[in-house]
């Protein structure tokens, strides 16, 4: 192995301690340089890792001992931070959404290319293996081509503390941007990824949290492809319970204490109390606790793939094809790195220069969907596509 990647992460946040387990425990990264205007997760990261810590993003991207920039910092920061990275020529990682616009997002694949730097978008659960293997099945072709693909999810996204920009859809705020984010990466992924057109609606439903909790859509492909997305944040089915009680990180869940989170959120006095709660759990906040490794991979749901000859059940311990060979389970092994699918497609672009599936123009193709559905709900038409992709064939470890 080559010299592990050098990462400077802009953003110390809730997406970053996700991402932390990964970065330990993967001997292909080390984590340099940091920078947050918290202070706490500075001295913490400076104490954790020996990292460098900067003023601001600038400084970051200008050290000259870091190679890639993760940039975890709010969706509507992420294109200017990207513009910083690469103008300094570095590579950029870059936390889901990609951006809360179009002309962002094409300034971001604009700014790498004239840099010669990637531009991967992720973690988003497309990268998880369930979903990957899932595709690399239908690639394999035994089952005949996608016809369509059914998603779902139920959790409790809207009653989680929130910064308040979190709960304005204008500023990147509510489940479009955050979550479908996710769940229209899997499905592109899984149906060939060149989406044609969307029609959707979407909820609003709590007047306390005034931006869009859940969403439907239909979404039609090239071929005569089509597949549905459903999902809702309001927190009281628990979508989990259809992937065996394994929550969205991998960990096992306790069904009975799903509910807590919104007692907790009923306890605080106003939207500065809130962003604050958020803030003390994140990387060295007062109520920061380390996140362990899960036993089992991260997934987004309940997610069905309908091919020609049979179908495809991807969870977290198992892939399930069911076809003329009847029901088929293909465990999947414990994860050793959580989310190590991630670095597979950093490793594979920086050191070897292969073309990551994740790029600016696939994530741009998902941010498109996504605003697509804020569209079709706010005008009641079927909104169509022009900047769809196909994705890069799976590559295995
Ligand atoms: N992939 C995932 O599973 C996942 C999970 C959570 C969040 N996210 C994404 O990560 C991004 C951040 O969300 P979050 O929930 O972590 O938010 P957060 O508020 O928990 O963290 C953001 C961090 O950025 C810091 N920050 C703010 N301005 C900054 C600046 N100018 N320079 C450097 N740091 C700055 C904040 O102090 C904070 O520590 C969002 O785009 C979100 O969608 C992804």
């Amino acid at each position: 192995m080559s010299d592990p990647l050098r990462i400077g992460v802009a953003g110390l946040g809730r997406a970053f301690t996700l991402m932390l387990p990964t970065l330990r425990a993967d001997p292909r990264v080390k984590l340099v340089a940091g920078t947050d205007p918290r202070p706490e997760a500075g001295a913490l990261l400076a104490r954790e890792f020996g990292a460098r810590i900067h003023a601001d993003v600038a400084a970051l991207c200008a050290d000259p001992e870091v190679e890639v920039v993760y940039v975890a910092t709010p969706h509507q920061m992420h294109a200017e931070h990207v513009r910083l990275a690469a103008a300094a020529g570095k590579h950029a990682l870059v936390e889901k959404p990609m951006a809360i616009n179009l002309a962002q997002c094409q300034a971001m694949v604009d700014a790498a290319r004239a840099a010669h730097t990637q531009l991967i978008i992720g973690h988003s659960h497309s990268f998880d293996l369930p979903y990957l293997k899932a595709r690399a099945i239908v690639e394999r072709g035994r089952l005949g081509a996608v016809r369509m693909v059914n998603a779902q999810y139920y959790t409790d996204f809207l009653y989680r503390p929130r910064r308040p920009e979190e709960l304005d859809t204008a500023q990147g705020g509510g489940v479009i941007f955050s979550q479908a984010a996710h769940q229209i990466d899997i499905v592109r992924l899984l149906c060939g990824g060149r989406a044609v057109s969307v029609r959707a609606q979407t909820g609003a439903w709590d007047p306390a949290r005034p931006t869009e909790g859940a969403y439907a859509a239909l979404i039609s492909f090239t071929d005569g492809v089509f597949a549905t997305v459903v999902y809702s944040g309001y927190g009281a089915y628990d979508g989990d319970e259809l992937a065996g009680w394994v929550g969205e990180s991998g960990h096992p869940k306790n069904p009975d204490a799903y509910t807590s989170g919104r007692a907790k959120l009923a306890a605080l006095s106003d939207a500065a109390a809130e962003a604050q709660a958020k803030a003390a759990r994140n990387f060295g906040g007062a109520a920061y606790v380390p996140g362990a490794a899960p036993p089992h991979h991260q997934h987004f749901g309940h997610v069905v793939v309908c091919c020609e000859r049979g179908d495809i059940r991807p969870g977290p311990a198992a892939v399930v094809s069911y076809g003329a060979a009847g029901r088929i389970s293909e465990a999947l092994p414990a994860p050793a790195v959580p989310r190590r699918e991630v670095i597979d497609e950093l490793w594979a672009a920086v050191r070897e220069g292969v073309a990551p599936l994740h790029d600016g123009a696939w994530s741009l193709a998902t941010l498109e969907v996504c605003l697509a559905i804020l569209e079709s709900a706010r005008t009641g038409r079927e909104v169509p596509l022009h900047h769809q992709v196909a994705p890069q064939p799976v590559r295995l470890a």
